[in-house]
């Protein structure tokens, strides 16, 4: 049969190019090669991860700040296996939920691993072995990442000792002590999850900060956070080896400039230092799709590989590796294959850590505003002046705004504090339409919310001083 649109893989990117190609009329297909639909995200990773974040920080909540509010619950008990059925739960809901959409939209699946033959043909290798032709006149790539590993460094994932982000979702019971190579984001959101259920967790970062790449405020501060929480930081420090024991491993570190080797034991090591394209099986040289220089499908301005009516979207081909990410160029590729105007803006992506407090960022960073030469103009207001923090003990953190200086168009924002992920949204919505900190600041915002706090950021901004400090 022959299709308008065949997406291979079903993580957010393809998923949602397929909802959004069917609901434009065009007869698709998702070809996905494990049992369930979601991909990483859904499967292994977002979902999972947030179930658990969620559940440790109500262990944690409960053991450390209830009884200030007068809701004294004694030591909570951990039931590590309920936690994990939630996170189980939580997945099944999700990849059901998909496996509905696509039904609800007429998207047929294929299951089996999708290989592209050239233009308008690809087969599907089913879990029996046996392969399908198949014949279509668009192909997406959606085919994510996968874990990269330490580059220079044999790591040998067991799942079990040496453990990648699947393993951190699963482990059988909390470690004593945690090595985490990596303050990215993975290292820190697992890490946080471990050590919040008692773990003692120790992360080496190669860069002198954390979460590099984010503005340099925001991650000094929730640097110094974390280690408020309790969790040990060795930054400027480069991972050489990590040996595997029977019980535990050692993990061998050098200062990233030169210097001794230290030794870290852990009972588990998270390795969470990125991820790579996942290009595998595709046959993409032999149909003639040309990967750039990093392993990624290269494609023009409208995700178009070298091969016409062969598209490449999410973590496969440039840009940050976000679900969210891979969903708007998904829903872009698909206008674009119906004949319409597809178009993401790269400019307005936003970024959360999904710790306790939350991190946020959107837009420039002060840093890379420096580094263009662009005047600006930075406004900043802490949770600790905000009602509504205070009420709800969550006082840590700041909103920082960031606009140009000539023309007052909000340019960037960066959060950290309780909910920061919700509170980026109206500064992406403002940004989306050319907004200025004048326009944010002269919103009504209800009160008491911590909402407040990004106004007053943006009054800061605007004005030079916010109204309640
Ligand atoms: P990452 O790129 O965010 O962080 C990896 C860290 O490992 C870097 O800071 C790097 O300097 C460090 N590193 C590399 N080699 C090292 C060595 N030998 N020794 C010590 N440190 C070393 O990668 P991560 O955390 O694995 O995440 C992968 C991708 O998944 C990212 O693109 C991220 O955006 C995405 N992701 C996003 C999430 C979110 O938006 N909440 C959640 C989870 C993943």
């Amino acid at each position: 049969m022959a299709y308008d649109v065949v997406v291979i893989g079903s993580g957010p990117g393809g998923y949602v190019c397929a909802i959004k190609s069917a609901q434009l009329g065009l007869k698709t297909a998702i070809v996905e090669k494990n049992s369930t639909l979601g991909g990483t995200c859904l499967n292994i990773g977002c979902i999972p991860s947030k179930a658990l974040l969620h559940a440790s920080a109500v262990f944690h909540e409960a053991e450390h700040s209830h009884a200030t509010l007068g809701v004294d619950v004694g030591k909570p008990k951990l039931d590590l296996n309920k936690m994990m059925a939630h996170k189980d739960g939580t997945v099944k809901a999700n990849v059901d939920g998909v496996a509905f959409l696509m039904k609800k939209n007429k998207v047929d699946v294929l299951t089996g691993t999708g290989t592209v033959l050239g233009e308008g043909k690809l087969s599907v290798k089913g879990p029996d072995g046996k392969v399908q032709e198949v014949e279509t006149k668009n192909i997406v790539i959606a085919t994510g990442s996968d874990v990269a590993g330490i580059p220079g460094v044999d790591v040998e994932f067991d799942e079990k000792i040496i453990v990648s982000s699947t393993g951190a979702l699963e482990l059988p019971k909390v470690p004593k002590n945690l090595v985490v190579v990596g303050g990215g984001v993975i290292g820190l959101e697992l890490g946080s999850v471990w050590q919040r259920l008692g773990a003692n967790v120790t992360v080496i970062e190669y860069l002198d900060t954390i979460l590099g790449g984010m503005d340099q405020d925001i991650s000094k501060q929730f640097k110094k956070m974390l280690e408020k929480q309790g969790m040990v930081f060795k930054t400027g420090a480069k991972v050489t080896g990590i040996k595997k024991g029977k019980t535990g491993a050692e993990v061998s570190f050098e200062p990233a400039k030169g210097g001794d080797t230290e030794i870290a034991s852990a009972d588990i090591v998270l390795v969470a230092t990125g991820r790579k394209p996942y290009t595998q099986d595709l046959g993409l040289e032999n149909a003639g799709v040309v990967l750039d220089g990093q392993g990624r499908v290269d494609i023009n301005e409208h995700w178009m590989t070298s091969i016409p009516g062969i598209y490449a979207i999410g973590d496969v081909v440039t840009g940050p590796m976000l679900a969210h990410k891979a969903e708007d160029e998904g829903m872009a590729v698909a206008e674009l294959m119906a004949g319409q105007k597809g178009h993401v803006n790269f400019d307005v992506i936003p970024s959360v850590v999904y710790t306790e407090p939350e991190v946020a960022s959107i837009g420039k960073t002060e840093e890379e505003l420096k580094k263009a030469g662009i005047e600006y103009t930075s406004g900043k207001f802490p949770f600790s002046a905000n009602g509504r923090a205070r009420a709800m003990l969550a006082t840590d953190g700041f909103v920082k705004v960031l606009a140009d200086k000539k023309t007052d168009r909000v340019l960037g924002a960066h959060i950290v504090g309780k909910g920061a992920g919700d509170l980026i949204h109206e500064i992406a919505v403002i940004m989306e339409f050319g907004g200025s900190s004048e326009d944010l600041a002269r919103t009504c915002h209800a009160h008491p919310t911590m909402s407040e706090a990004v106004r007053e950021a943006a009054l800061a901004t605007a004005f030079g001083k916010p109204l309640h400090m």
